[in-house]
């Protein structure tokens, strides 16, 4: 029998978890009492949490760990960074630290201008619609002077507006496509804000343009919304040293690490399959650091991705070069990330993080994002092309494992001395449990 209901939102959060849990689960009173484990006893602060979405049952914890050491323009930097997975934030402090000693992090922003668009069907003479829209575009300006008001102020607003002809693509497609400057702000309330205002105009005058023919003057607005590629929104981060400082791991010497390193660069800008993985490795990064800061991920993770892939094949985000003796790596990456509005003046650890990293502008923030994906790239690269990811990675899955094992504490203890020297598999980490627990594992040291 179908489960739909009609009116849920208007039910009581318990109303709504007791409904969940008579038709879901086998053990209902279990199932309500594990949502509540994980309620705040901080009703206030609970209440703030459940009005972010709708039909909040619980929370969902994710860990807030920092990597230290972070060296950015010169400025010291504790980066937070929220995430699950584990060895992320072991790999991004360990990076950090290594170029810390090495100069240092670079980043500059290359642009930050943010696109929308208003996607619109005419159907009549082209040169007409030109005509209509070079009349009409300084009353778009004006129409949405209420809108841009405040964003001016803050050195923001509307950049540009462009009539574009789409008409090879689909029948009588054209666009008003936009370009806005939202200085501290993400920019989506506004970006849409400003595009139904012009979608609104744009129909209204379009009405009344007396060249236009009877047909010409009922444009149809098919939606209006702003785009979350932002290729014109980049940030550059960089570190480069001589290769020979590049001299930390004894196993292998400066100038094989610089070209092995180098050419599994190159093997990612060539070959899609380990573009994506090791783009992956770089977002591991972002993703942590945009979730601390109360960014929108998908957005960055959407837009992100399609810029790897602007030139007609996806691609490596991250460069690396040896010239006359110096190794660079960099990172080009569109962030349209915010520092004022959204969740940032909301969610109380988003607070926490952003005053950790200083209260940064949203250009700042681009740079330290953009750092924090170079850093884990960086760590990434490093161990699949020295000792493999798997070493490092398994041992801090350990804690997972053992956890996942039900281990106690001197099982854990005992545990991990053990695998310092022998590899860590799911395998063998149940085989020495289950040996300890035949032993009195209190004595084990
Ligand atoms: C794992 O989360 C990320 C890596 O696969 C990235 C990479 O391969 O470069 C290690």
């Amino acid at each position: 029998m179908s489960k739909a209901i009609s009116g849920f939102s208007k039910l009581t959060k318990e109303q709504k978890i007791a409904w969940l849990a008579d038709n879901y689960f086998q053990n209902p009173d279990e199932a309500t009492s594990l949502l509540k484990q994980y309620w705040n006893d901080d009703a206030p602060l609970q209440k703030l949490h459940d009005e972010f979405i709708e039909n909040t049952i619980t929370n969902f914890y994710l860990p807030l760990g920092i990597a230290p050491s972070f060296t950015i323009n010169g400025k010291d930097y504790t980066i937070p960074m929220a995430i699950e997975e584990s060895s992320v934030i072991a790999a991004a402090s360990k990076a950090a630290k290594f170029w810390s000693t090495r100069g240092g992090f670079k980043a500059t922003i290359l642009n930050t201008e943010k696109i929308g668009q208003v996607h619109f069907k005419y159907e009549g003479d082209a040169q007409k619609l030109t005509q209509f829209f070079e009349t009409v575009k300084p009353k778009l300006f004006s129409d949405t002077e209420d809108i841009t008001k405040n964003m001016q102020k803050r050195g923001g607003g509307i950049l540009d507006i462009t009539l574009r002809d789409k008409t090879a693509l689909i029948d009588g497609y054209y666009q008003l496509h936009a370009t806005f400057e939202t200085v501290d702000s993400m920019g989506a309330n506004f970006i849409n804000s400003c595009l139904e205002q012009f979608s609104k105009t744009l129909r209204q005058e379009a009405l009344t343009y007396a060249p236009f023919t009877e047909e010409e003057k009922h444009i149809q607005v098919i939606m209006s919304i702003l785009s979350n590629y932002v290729p014109n929104c980049v940030v550059r981060a960089e570190v480069s040293c001589p290769v020979e400082d590049l001299n930390e791991d004894k196993n292998i010497k400066p100038e094989e690490f610089a070209q092995k390193f180098v050419t599994a660069i190159n093997i990612a800008e060539v070959e899609p399959f380990r573009a994506v993985t090791h783009n992956k490795g770089i977002m591991n990064g972002i993703d942590a650091v945009v979730v601390a800061t109360g960014n929108d991920f998908r957005a960055v993770e959407a837009g992100v991705h399609a810029y790897a892939a602007k030139d007609g094949q996806y691609t490596s985000l991250s460069h690396a070069k040896i010239e006359n003796g110096i190794f660079t790596f960099w990172l080009d990456v569109p962030l349209a990330l915010g520092t004022v509005g959204g969740l940032t003046t909301l969610h109380p650890l988003v607070k926490f993080c952003l005053e950790m990293l200083g209260n940064p502008s949203a250009k700042e923030l681009m740079q330290i994002v953009a750092v924090a994906g170079l850093a884990q790239n960086f760590g990434a690269v490093r161990s699949l092309t020295t000792t493999g990811i798997q070493q490092g990675h398994m041992k801090m899955h350990l804690m997972n494992i053992l956890n996942q094992l039900g281990a106690n504490d001197n099982e854990k203890k005992a545990t991990i001395k053990h695998f310092e020297k022998h590899t860590v598999s799911h395998a063998a980490v149940a085989e020495l449990l289950e040996g300890l627990r035949k032993t009195d594992t209190t004595t084990i040291e």
